[in-house]
């Protein structure tokens, strides 16, 4: 009896530990390419199978139940990971041994517009517009609510409405956090 009674206090003990300890925010860089690639290129590829003959908007009959299961995972997905960049006190880009895309080909110091951007200057970037970067993290959230919640009604309209977005949402924060499209300044 004491036995029991002492091993559930230790178990509850170790649960209470595990729960206390604060769950690090997963980097930047580790929600890039473990969450927002991936499952934006189901949504992606789902979409683009389901065209309508036209090409404007999508055939919600050529979207199969089971890709209507996939879109509302991965939309969930994302829109979560989004929230917890949104919500992060602290955003950090990347761990020490990660590759961020790009990196090797940026130059030291400041980050001109044009040019490739390292880990460091991405930071710089964030650091210094967190409001910024948690308002593009909010966008990318919103929009896979609102594709999220079509799921539920296999809304095809609101579905084609978010999916052709996206590039846009994504690229609404790569730019200026990330890179740039901006053509060098005309030199004088
Ligand atoms: C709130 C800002 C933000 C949003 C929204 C965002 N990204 Fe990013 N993304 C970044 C930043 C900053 C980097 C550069 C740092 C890095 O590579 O991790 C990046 C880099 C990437 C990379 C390169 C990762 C690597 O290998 O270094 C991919 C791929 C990517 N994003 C995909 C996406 C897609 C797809 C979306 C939209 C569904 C998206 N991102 C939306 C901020 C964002």
């Amino acid at each position: 009896m004491f036995r029991r009674a002492g091993v559930i206090v230790l178990a509850s003990g170790v649960l209470l530990a595990a729960g206390c300890a604060p769950k690090p925010t997963p980097t930047v860089n580790d929600s890039m390419t473990k969450v927002m690639q991936p499952q934006t290129q189901v949504i992606w590829d789902i979409t683009s199978r389901a065209f309508n003959a036209k090409g404007d908007g999508l055939d919600g009959s050529k979207i199969s139940p089971a890709d209507w299961i996939r879109l509302a995972q991965s939309s969930r997905r994302v829109r979560d990971r989004a929230r917890i960049l949104a919500d992060a006190p602290h955003v950090t880009v990347a761990k020490a041994s990660d590759t961020v895309m790009g990196a090797f080909a940026s130059h030291a110091g400041t980050k001109q517009t044009w040019d490739a951007a390292s880990a460091a200057q991405v930071q710089g970037l964030i650091d210094a517009d967190p409001a910024g970067f948690a308002k593009h993290a909010r966008a990318l959230a919103d929009a896979m609510d609102t594709l999220h919640t079509a799921t539920r009604t296999r809304d095809a309209a609101t579905v084609y409405a978010v999916s052709s977005g996206l590039d846009e949402t994504c690229d609404g924060c790569h730019q200026p956090f990330w890179g740039t499209d901006d053509p060098p300044p005309f030199p004088k």
